[in-house]
């Protein structure tokens, strides 16, 4: 299992598919299967039930997916203490984009209920959500100005290194 975490826009969706394209994996989108699940999109889900419905959902649906798959997690994924619990110990690759790489793909974007139109706001939680992310992370993989198929490059020789130094210590 191999879980793609990182603020919203950092690429998460694009890189699980290159990656299960490579590797010959299967990819979970969780954001995708919460809405399947609730026959509803997520800014609905959080306008009808509010976020910590939606944050119950993603945290059940993340303790149920098993197998050898690669997960795009949603950029929330690690605000509960019980999802970074979770997580600690697998293997999680940190999409780190800045928050002006950021800003600009998502500018004018929608269909995200946390993203908001005020820069100050958005620029925050990026911050605080930041140490979150480097403290879950296993790998950590710069994507700013890269191609997805470069990025997935990039979270292969991470993960092979991981491995071999794995090797090492046996
Ligand atoms: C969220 C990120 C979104 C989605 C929801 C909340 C967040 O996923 O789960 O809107 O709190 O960062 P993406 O990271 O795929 O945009």
């Amino acid at each position: 299992m191999i879980y793609l975490i990182g603020y919203m826009g950092s690429g998460k969706s694009t890189v699980a598919s290159v990656l299960s394209r490579k590797l010959n994996y299967e990819y979970i989108e969780m954001d995708q299967q919460i809405e399947q699940k609730e026959g509803l999109s997520i800014p609905e889900i959080f306008q009808k039930y509010g976020e910590a419905y939606f944050r119950k959902a993603e945290s059940e649906l993340l303790q149920s997916i098993s197998g050898d798959v690669i997960v795009s997690t949603g950029g929330g994924i690690v605000l509960s203490d019980e999802n970074r619990k979770w997580l600690k110990g697998n293997t999680v690759v940190y999409l780190d984009a800045s928050f002006e790489t950021i800003d600009e793909r998502l500018s004018g974007d929608m269909s995200r209920p946390l993203w908001s139109g005020q820069k100050n706001e958005n620029n925050k939680r990026y911050e605080e959500r930041l140490p979150l992310y480097q403290s879950s992370a296993s790998c950590t993989v710069k994507v700013d100005g890269k191609e997805p198929e470069e990025i997935a490059d990039e979270v292969l020789s991470c993960l092979n290194l991981q491995i071999s130094g794995h090797n090492k210590e046996r």
